[in-house]
């Protein structure tokens, strides 16, 4: 008996939807993308294809080094291939509070819900628990990376980034830092305690993946009130020594603004007590930014961080409307996170849909009129190649090209029980090899406003499945 030991390539054929900037979504109505899937990389990404027989005649040398197999969604009309989402801002153990906060705003919502259910993980079975039904639901809402905020408690972060790696979600993980006026019952014992907890935390995270590709630590100053100057400062060093990524919430609530100002009399604004921290790097992540004055916007761009729009929960939580345009023509990297549980919902789909509306209602009290309005493929952009730009991982994620990992989901509208009708008129392909590539944009439209995790048959991340049957 012979085995055959050739290593596996596949080709994903069919229609595919690709962000090739932050504001331009490319529609390919038949096409077909070549995986090597040892590495997950993409080897060939093809527009003009009439037949996936005409594939493997052209890429023919291939079957001689691989056994090639071939996904193809052309038996739908209403299928496309779609890079997995990014989110770049989400609290998981906040994930059983979803849909909680009442009439609430920031800092009493913190106290009411937040504070209480977080100290709660302490419980390191509880933790897991929570963990895995969080990567789950996010995993099978398209998410295939994601830059998550623990707790403060060095095991259940730990947990956390086991249960991203078992389950192949990539993930930023951080162990939450809180070293004043934060409640006697969840808080740091003292900043020497809190340096040893994240440098523990660093260390196991980075011991689990060297590389940084499926899962890395991340500083978490939870914002500038919780953190002493001194914490902060020790962040900062700690950053640029170790090249690491940090995340934070910034200029969120008008409260929590004026409450920084009372904090760090000395310091100019917000932005600028993290500025001044060394905590404002090129993979730093800023939650929010509801509020930012210009000055904070050129600090943002000079240094090279990026900012997580979290509309949903700046709704949900009565934040406020950031002015995503203005950040996006001044140059900023942005993208798009739940902010579970500030935001009710775990998709980021949903999190795009949110973004588009909350840019009407910037439209319609600005002078700028239509020109701050974000369109469909701008929305859907951010929480995609957006993300991958704000995690600084725009060489290997985010879009269909050359050299970049396969990390990505299979749409399905046609799937039974879908949230969203096809008719006949809207199905991109027209016969006789015909295409109309208005239809497919349509029928994008149609998946951000109506669609949902239903519609999302596989998810794969480094060319593996981990989503969807086979
Ligand atoms: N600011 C400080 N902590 C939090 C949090 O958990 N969620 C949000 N939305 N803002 C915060
Ligand atoms: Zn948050």
């Amino acid at each position: 008996m012979t085995v055959d030991t050739k290593p596996t390539f596949t080709i994903y054929y069919g229609t595919f939807v690709n962000p090739v900037s932050i504001s331009d979504l490319e529609y390919v109505v038949t096409g077909a993308i070549g995986v090597n899937d040892k590495s997950g990389t993409i080897e060939f990404v093809e527009r003009n294809v009439s037949s996936v027989d005409q594939v493997l005649a052209d890429k023919a040398s291939l079957l001689v080094q691989y056994t090639v197999n071939v996904i193809s969604n052309t038996d739908k009309q209403a299928s496309f291939f779609f890079p997995g989402f990014f989110d770049t801002h989400i609290h998981a153990p906040q994930y059983p509070n979803c849909g909680i906060f009442g009439k609430s705003t920031l800092l009493d919502w913190l106290e009411t819900y937040t504070f209480p259910l977080e100290s709660s993980l302490s419980n390191i079975d509880k933790a897991k628990f929570v963990y895995n039904k969080v990567i789950d639901r996010t995993l099978r809402s398209g998410t295939t990376t994601a830059s998550y905020y623990a707790t403060v408690h060095v095991g259940a972060t730990k947990a956390l980034a086991d249960v991203a790696l078992e389950r192949g979600q990539r993930a930023f993980v951080g162990r939450v830092c809180m070293t004043q006026n934060s409640p006697d019952y969840y808080c740091d014992a003292s900043e020497e305690a809190a340096q040893a907890a994240d440098l523990e935390v660093i260390d196991y995270v980075t011991g689990l993946d060297p590389t940084r590709e499926r899962v890395a630590p991340i500083l978490t100053p939870r914002f500038a009130p919780s953190c002493t100057p001194a914490t902060m400062k020790w962040m900062g060093q700690v950053m640029h020594e170790r090249d690491l990524a940090c995340q934070t919430h910034l200029s969120e609530n008008v409260k929590e603004i004026a409450w920084v100002k009372e904090l760090f009399p000395e310091n100019d604004s917000y932005t600028d007590v993290y500025d001044k921290a060394g905590i404002l790097g090129k993979r730093t992540i800023l939650a929010h930014c509801v509020h930012l004055s210009d000055t904070e916007v050129a600090t943002i761009k000079a240094r090279g961080s990026g900012i997580s729009h979290c509309p949903t929960s700046n709704s949900s939580i009565t934040s406020g409307e950031a002015p995503m345009r203005r950040y996006l023509d001044a140059g900023v990297k942005c993208s798009l996170g739940t902010d579970l549980s500030g935001g009710y919902a775990p998709s980021v789909l949903e999190v795009a849909r949110q973004a588009l509306l909350v840019s009407r209602h910037v439209a319609m009290k600005s002078s700028r009129g239509d020109a701050d309005k974000l369109s469909v493929a701008e929305v859907l952009c951010l929480g995609t190649i957006g993300g991958a730009q704000v995690c600084e991982m725009a060489d290997q994620l985010g879009s269909f090209e050359v050299g970049k990992k396969w990390d990505a989901q299979l749409i399905d509208l046609e799937v039974e029980n879908s949230p969203v009708d096809v008719f006949e008129w809207q199905e991109p392909r027209i016969g006789e090899g015909g295409e109309d590539l208005n239809r497919l944009e349509n029928l994008v439209a149609k998946w951000l406003f109506g669609g949902d995790d239903r519609n999302v048959s596989r998810v794969w991340v480094d060319g593996r499945q981990v989503i969807g049957s086979k």
